[in-house]
């Protein structure tokens, strides 16, 4: 059967199913809309028309094109319409008992061979798939928002999916011009899953007085080649949407620590401050309003000499880039690792989940994505740190062209704390079983834009960086927060394979 000829049926048509809809019918589907509001259905027909329209204004599809488009598309007045589908994909309210009684009921219109779908952001699916009488044929299709526009689709198999069904949906969603991943049913699937890191340390940096919102999203940004900040991200998504997510995932797994939501947030989203949507979320988004801007040194002397104690291990180009601006690298051949000494006598060291004031006289800076790239550089010391070695460290990072934000002595600064909690996650989910290390790098690429999968920053970072600086940060925030994973552990300190076979 051609996709032409393969019924696609899309029940509950708010913002997902309508994009689901959009999807099936633009790769070539006759598409049938449900939903239990009377009139519903036809008015999502008639909002799919109208975005088609806008498409072949745009010249991303022609004028036939959407006519046939529309032509295939359908409301129903009621579920037995959909009796002929191949497919049905569900994208109702997102609540257990609604779902369940919705495929109760689906499983007694459509035929036995007929896959059906949940696009669930946060229940299981086995769960969801839990009362049918064919649980087999039930799958995952996570579709992001917005489902046209976004290019991953995570495909989850509940403890009860059929392979076949898992790979029929798979291969839907590619012929479908999406990029599928396959994952387990586990609490937050994958990308919502290894992703909570990413907005829980950029919250616990500001709980913990390490520097204000602008300051850390710009670092975020011009450091970590985040595309944008944990702050301004969450104003986006709605502060009550993203902290919805993180609940759930934290609740999925127990109240594991590691997934604990942030009282600052909470405290946004009682006061009704939710963001873009509101008026006010992190930042004021009111007529006028500018944003804050983040916290930048004033130029400062550049020192005379560095010297080299080590190759600074993830921040070696930071040595090249020291060279090419002219200032001399004396390297001695006692080997510290990540540290430079500067002429003052104090030393400068690449963020480890150490504290400053643990040590006489350290400045910490932190990780980049890119440090030939990066246009910005935190820096962390101690409040009663020498100032001597603030600046000259300062004054180093602005030789080398770099704004400067210093922030409070928070260990592991932003970038590098956030980064190393990924990586641990997504070692887990892959111990796991939940994906593999390919899959699970597409899902962070693709799913929230990152600018390398984690897998792959490991890789880069160096086989045990991540558990190094996670047991340090353990050490000092006992919790468990921290605590790096079995997964990690193996990771970092399994014989290299070659050295084994010797
Ligand atoms: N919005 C997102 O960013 C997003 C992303 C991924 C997944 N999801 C998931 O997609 C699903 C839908 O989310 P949404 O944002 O499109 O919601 P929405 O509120 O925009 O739309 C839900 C629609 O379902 C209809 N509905 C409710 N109960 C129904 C039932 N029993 N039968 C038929 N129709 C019913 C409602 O009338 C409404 O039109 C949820 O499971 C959600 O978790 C949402």
């Amino acid at each position: 059967m051609t996709a032409h000829e393969r019924l696609v049926g899309v029940v509950g048509t708010g913002t997902m199913g309508q994009g689901i809809a959009q999807v099936a019918l633009v790769a070539g589907h006759p598409v049938r809309l449900y939903d239990a509001v009377p009139g519903r259905a036809k008015s999502a027909a008639e909002a799919i028309a109208a975005r088609l329209g806008r498409l072949v204004e745009k010249g991303r599809m022609s004028a036939d094109e959407r006519a046939a488009a529309v032509g295939r598309l359908a409301p129903a007045q009621t579920l037995d319409e959909l009796a002929d589908a191949a497919l049905v994909v569900e994208a109702v309210l997102e609540r257990l008992d609604v779902k369940q009684a919705l495929l109760r009921d689906l499983e007694a219109v459509v035929a036995d061979d007929c896959l059906l779908a949940t696009n669930t952001s946060s229940l299981s699916v086995t769960a969801i798939g839990g009362a049918m009488r064919l649980p087999g044929r039930f799958v995952g299709l996570h579709f992001f928002n917005p489902a046209p526009l976004m290019p991953l689709v995570e495909v989850v198999s509940g403890s009860a999916t059929d392979v076949t069904a898992a790979t029929r949906a798979y291969e839907t969603a590619r012929a479908w011009g999406k990029t599928p991943v396959a994952c387990a049913d586990t609490p937050g699937f994958l990308v919502n899953r290894i992703a909570r890191p990413f907005y829980a340390e950029a919250f616990a940096v500001y709980e913990d007085q390490g520097a204000e919102p602008a300051t850390i999203d710009a670092v975020l940004r011009e450091s970590g080649g985040f595309r944008m900040g944990a702050f301004e991200l969450t104003d986006l998504i709605g502060q009550d949407v993203n902290e919805a997510v993180t609940r759930s995932v934290w609740e999925g797994f127990f109240q594991d620590v590691k997934f604990r939501p942030s009282l600052a947030q909470r405290r946004l989203v009682e006061a009704g401050r939710t963001g873009r949507k509101s008026g006010q979320g992190w930042y004021a988004y009111g007529e006028g309003e500018e944003r804050p801007e983040p916290r930048t040194e004033a130029p400062a002397d550049q020192p005379a000499y560095v010297v080299a104690e080590g190759d600074l291990g993830p921040a070696r180009e930071v040595l090249a880039l020291i060279r090419e601006a002219g200032i001399e690298v004396r390297e001695e051949d006692e080997d510290n690792g990540t540290r430079l000494v500067l002429p003052g006598g104090g030393q400068l060291a690449l963020a480890d989940g150490q504290t400053s004031i643990e040590y006489r006289d350290v400045v910490y800076f932190d990780l980049a994505l890119d440090y030939r790239k990066a246009t910005r550089i935190a820096l962390a010391a101690a409040r009663d740190a020498n100032q001597r070695t603030v600046q000259e460290a300062v004054g180093l990072f602005q030789a080398l062209g770099k704004d400067v934000s210093v922030i409070g002595d928070v260990p592991g600064m932003i970038v590098a704390r956030t980064v190393a909690r990924i990586i641990d996650l997504a070692h887990d989910a892959v111990a796991k079983g939940v994906a593999t290390e390919e899959d699970v790098d597409t899902a962070m690429r693709l799913g929230v834009n990152y600018p390398l999968g984690p897998i792959e920053w490991s890789r880069r970072l160096g086989k045990n960086w991540a558990y190094a600086l996670l047991d340090d940060l353990h050490l000092r925030d006992p919790s468990g927060r921290y605590a790096p994973s079995l997964a990690l552990y193996r990771h970092s300190y399994a014989p290299d394979k070659r050295e084994g076979s010797a």
